[in-house]
């Protein structure tokens, strides 16, 4: 058996989870008492080169501590403590807590101490974040073996749901050297549902300048999930027929125009209520899953990318032409756990290739995404809006499976849903 495919399967078991992911939480008391979160994380992509040196925020001063000062008389006095209250109050932010595993009523919207950038970090202004289903995974922790990746065997380390956002930058560390205050970024953190977030800036990319902040904060996991599995795992070729199953999802909308933007000839599957969408982005042919199966067509694609859905993987190979790859991010479990054991030994009798994948955070990815956003290559598409307070109802609703394309959370306060 190739021990790359095997741990491959598993890493993309786990990956649909959203996974690879190194936690560490702390909880210190502070002027905001027990919802007082202080977060050391890798984020949801956790391989990424350079997310190596976690954020410390045990070892950052509260920013009101250095504002106490010696006070002289009873005015300078109330000055001084309307200072501090002032200072206080703008070292708090709003964001969405858990302190326990649970379905979405678990999520609350609390007053907590804003994040302290490291020297290697930047604190970015959220203005907008994006659900994924990794989100819920993680709400959840399920499946079970979640628990045992480090997120938190009881309850979660991490409390601050969330990690697609794009935002406009605070503040930097001292050794940050490509970005500002005032840059506007984007990029998959840890805690992404919060007025603000410290991340590393290899976590980050310049926000596409035609698009909006929900627009940039609906892209990264989905987009660079999209990407890597069609150009990395698939070796996506011009002219190539593709098939996305399960293609009006986040990743399946990124990967239907990813895909064209390759030159392939694409085949979205998706049902009916999705198909004019599916062919709005670009989709050369569409197959509506609730009247056929497409994997009983007769019909043979170069590469096939399930996004979700299932079909045995015997199925899928029988839907491969000679040479062709099959990438499976995500599904039931079924299909994942088929891939992780059958995926190598299918692999190595014949030329068709069945393969895991797991995406990895990788800032140039972003970079390259931007590039196809500004070109208008790609163009994501956002069925719903949801303010901050309403993150429990915006996650209820991706878990239910049937979001068309992303669902975005804004910090405005207009969402318009
Ligand atoms: N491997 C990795 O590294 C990785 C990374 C990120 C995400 N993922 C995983 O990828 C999966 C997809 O993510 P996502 O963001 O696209 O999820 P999503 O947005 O929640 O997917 C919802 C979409 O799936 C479609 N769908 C549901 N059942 C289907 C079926 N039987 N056949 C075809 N389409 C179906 C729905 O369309 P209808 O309403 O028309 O049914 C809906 O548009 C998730 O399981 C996620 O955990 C994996």
């Amino acid at each position: 058996m190739n021990l790359d495919m095997a741990q491959q399967g598993l890493l993309g078991l786990l990956t649909s989870l959203g996974r690879k992911f190194t936690l560490r939480a702390r909880s210190r008391p502070g002027p905001a008492g027990p919802a007082n979160v202080h977060v050391q994380d890798r984020g949801p992509f956790a391989s990424l080169p350079g997310t190596d040196d976690l954020p410390d925020f045990s070892r950052a001063e509260p920013r009101s501590r250095n504002l106490r000062g010696p006070s002289e008389g009873n005015g300078q006095v109330q000055m001084n403590m309307a200072a501090v209250r002032q200072a206080e109050k703008d070292a708090q932010m709003k964001a969405i807590v858990y302190t326990r595993y649970g379905p979405p009523d678990v999520l609350h919207l609390e007053e907590i101490e804003r994040p302290v950038p490291k020297d290697d970090e930047v604190l970015v202004r959220v203005h907008a974040a994006s659900v994924n289903a990794y989100d819920w995974h993680m709400m959840r922790a399920k499946p079970f073996l979640v628990r045992l990746m480090g997120v938190g065997f009881l309850r979660p380390k991490n409390r601050i749901l969330g990690a697609d956002m794009a935002g406009r930058v605070e503040e930097v560390g001292r050794e940050v050297k490509q970005f500002g205050p005032g840059d506007e970024v984007f990029g998959t953190v840890s805690g992404g549902f919060a007025e603000y977030v410290c991340a590393p800036e290899t976590a980050l990319a310049s926000k596409p300048a035609n698009l909006s902040f929900e627009e940039a904060a609906a892209v990264p996991m989905a987009a660079i999930t999209a990407l890597q599995a069609l150009r990395d795992r698939g070796q996506i070729q011009r002219g190539q027929k593709v098939l996305i199953n399960g293609a009006s999802g986040g990743v399946g909308t990124f990967a239907v125009q990813i895909a064209k933007s390759f030159g392939a000839e694409v085949t979205a599957v998706c049902s009916t209520k999705n198909l004019d969408k599916a062919r709005t982005i670009g989709a050369d042919k569409v197959i509506d899953y609730t009247r056929e199966d497409f994997t009983k067509s007769g019909q043979r694609y170069d590469l096939i990318l399930a996004a979700n859905g299932y079909h045995s993987i015997l199925a899928y190979r029988r839907s491969l032409s000679p040479g062709g790859t099959y990438v499976n991010a995500a599904g039931s479990m079924a299909q994942l756990f088929q891939v992780m054991l059958l995926g190598p030994l299918l692999s190595m009798t014949g030329s068709r290739k069945m393969r895991g994948f797991v995406a990895k955070r990788n800032q140039k990815d972003l970079a390259f995404m931007k590039e196809l956003l500004e070109a208008g290559r790609v163009v994501p598409v956002i069925e719903r809006r949801y303010s901050l307070g309403q993150a429990a109802e915006a996650v209820r609703y991706v878990e239910e499976g049937h979001a068309r394309g992303k669902i975005v959370i804004t910090l405005d306060d207009n969402p318009q849903t």
